[in-house]
């Protein structure tokens, strides 16, 4: 069974995350999730447990658990996908930051890395963002939209998330 670590930022869009997981799932893969602080604020770690089957990573210095959260999940990954990722998280990637359980992931896995970036158009368009991407890029990590449309604040451009089965597909043929 194919392992998939899936990071989950706080973009509003990580509610999303529940549905991809059904289909990861369905699909027979393994999925691991690894969600930011802030995106606990906006899909449930309960929710995310029940639908994957495993435990939700997310702090590194979890009470509960002893071992090393920050890099536990590093070996035996296909892919590490991050869906929604935020302005932040990318920022983060391009710049080596490793302050939560999904940045130091990110520089700790070996497997391929794709990236779902969901966030408004003003800031998708920001060349602090289109740099950092660019930056990730020439490292071999790949991107997955975003796709242009209306975002939840009601502005239209590119920043809205790729839709989900489009996601799946991408991942699925990434670890395939
Ligand atoms: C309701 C809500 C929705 C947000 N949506 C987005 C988003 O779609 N994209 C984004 O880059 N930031 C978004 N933000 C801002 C991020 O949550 C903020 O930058 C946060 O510090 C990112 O942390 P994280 O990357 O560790 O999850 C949103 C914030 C709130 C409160």
């Amino acid at each position: 069974m194919k392992k998939i670590i899936l990071g989950i930022t706080s973009s509003i869009a990580a509610y999303k995350a529940c549905d991809l997981i059904r289909l990861f799932v369905k699909g027979g893969y393994d999925v691991h999730a690894v969600a930011t602080e802030h995106a606990l604020n906006l899909v449930s770690p309960l929710a995310l447990e029940v639908l994957s089957g495993n435990p939700v990573y997310s702090s590194p210095y979890p009470e509960e658990r002893r071992e090393m959260q920050h890099i536990e999940l590093k070996t035996d990954a296909s892919l590490l996908l991050v869906m929604p990722a935020t302005a932040n998280i990318i920022g983060k990637f391009a710049h080596g930051i490793a302050d939560d359980v999904l940045s130091t992931t990110f520089l700790s896995v070996t497997c391929p890395v794709l990236i779902a970036p969901a966030m408004n158009p003003n800031m998708y368009n920001h060349p602090a963002v289109q740099e950092n991407m660019a930056k990730l890029k020439s490292w071999g990590v790949k991107f997955i939209g975003p796709v242009f449309g209306e975002v939840v604040c009601g502005d239209e451009g590119a920043g809205k998330l790729a839709d989900i089965e489009t996601i799946y597909r991408a991942a699925a043929d990434a670890v395939a």
